[in-house]
């Protein structure tokens, strides 16, 4: 295993089209492999081809949705490649959202015992976090990210023009993520983020968002690639919101990620109002704006057991102890922090309550 750390690129750019050209144009014909799908291919495809021509045969189409971020997607995908001739050095290049980015960077990432890829995010939520930092995988035995690697795509390349057909719901919850990075990291970024407006977009302002939420991913997964320390303190929200997506995608009925990351952040500054000395201001502002923003939570006391035992089960813990990220203040993080099911209960009750 390579254990250098990486240098991650990411580029926003205002010509998708020429940046792409250039890739396409450095490999032979048929060796770049494009994985869409369906609504990528339908909305974000036009936006990026202009004049170019890609061979259909190329264009590998996959069902869209988080249930689709499976196993028996990723076969076909391998098996796609496999019957077409991809070659050690062919090049895929993932046009979509954070589902489509994680899976075919993972079938890239194994297939010949991995090929190279570049990710095109086309939702907010891949443009500042999913399609940066190389995480790949697949949901398997309904947990989440259950199977993947880390593996660095070759280029990352933002263009928001992208963000024009994508709807409200997605939207938010790419901002639910984006959120995160300021709580964590930045105060100031937190603020204008706070009073941004996502009904009546600003594309040259919400670039500059853009920018600085992949500036603060890249600084974490520059430092820690492999997630052994300061990384962790990307997973804020993510004990609980994972847990509440895990149980959302098991019932399907579903929470889009970041969403369910904005309810973990709501339970995770609970508990770091009681033990990490988050302010009761700072803590009441973080619930207000979170609950304005993506209303109540669909989230029931019936369910506590469940959203427990998955939690317990998460990759991130031992020990029987469930392991979050705090904030002792907005704009700072704490990691390795362990909680009893009695505390966690406590957190999830103060959400149902909210
Ligand atoms: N690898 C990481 O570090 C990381 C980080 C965060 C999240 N994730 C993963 O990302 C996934 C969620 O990603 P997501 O929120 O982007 O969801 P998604 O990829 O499922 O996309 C959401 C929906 O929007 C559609 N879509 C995408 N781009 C569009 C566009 N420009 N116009 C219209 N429709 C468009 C998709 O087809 C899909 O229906 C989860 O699987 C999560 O685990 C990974
Ligand atoms: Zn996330």
């Amino acid at each position: 295993m390579n254990t250098d750390n990486p240098k991650i690129k990411f580029r926003v750019v205002n010509n998708i089209s020429f940046e792409i050209k250039k890739y396409i144009n450095a490999y032979q014909t048929g060796d770049v492999y494009i994985f869409v799908d369906q609504n990528t291919k339908r909305e974000c495809l036009p936006v990026l081809s202009g004049d170019m021509k890609f061979p259909d045969k190329n264009i590998i189409e996959i069902k869209s949705g988080e249930n689709n971020k499976s196993m028996d997607t990723a076969i076909f995908m391998w098996d796609y490649l496999s019957r077409n001739g991809v070659k050690r050095n062919s090049l895929v290049i993932n046009i979509g959202g954070g589902m489509l980015c994680d899976l075919g960077a993972f079938v890239a990432s194994t297939i010949k015992r991995g090929i190279k890829y570049i990710n095109v995010p086309t939702t907010l939520l891949a443009m500042i976090d999913a399609a940066i930092g190389g995480k790949a995988g697949l949901n398997f035995n309904g947990l989440k990210n259950e199977i993947g690697l880390i593996q660095q795509p070759e280029d990352v390349i933002i263009d928001v023009r992208f963000l024009k057909t994508l709807n409200k719901e997605n939207l938010l919850s790419g901002l639910g993520e984006m959120l995160k990075y300021g709580l964590i990291f930045d105060a100031e970024q937190w603020n204008r983020l706070i009073s941004f407006n996502l009904d009546e977009l600003d594309y040259k302002q919400l670039e500059g968002l853009i920018n600085e939420s992949a500036l603060i991913k890249k600084y974490f997964v520059e430092k820690d690639p492999f997630e052994k320390d300061i990384r962790k303190a990307l997973n804020f929200g993510h004990t609980f919101g994972h847990a509440f997506e895990s149980y959302s995608i098991k019932t399907r009925l579903p929470l889009l990620h970041g969403k369910a990351i904005a309810y973990g952040m709501i339970c995770e500054s609970y508990l770091s109002n009681k033990e990490a000395g988050l302010s009761s201001a700072s803590f009441d502002s973080i619930c207000s704006f979170i609950i304005n923003t993506f209303g109540k939570p669909a989230i029931s006391k019936n369910n506590f057991k469940q959203y427990l035992d998955l939690m317990k089960y998460d990759k991130k813990n031992t020990d029987n102890k469930i392991n979050c990220t705090l904030i002792p203040e907005i704009g700072q993080f704490s990691i390795n922090n362990c909680f009893s099911s009695n505390e966690i209960l406590k957190a999830l009750d103060f959400l149902v309550k909210i």
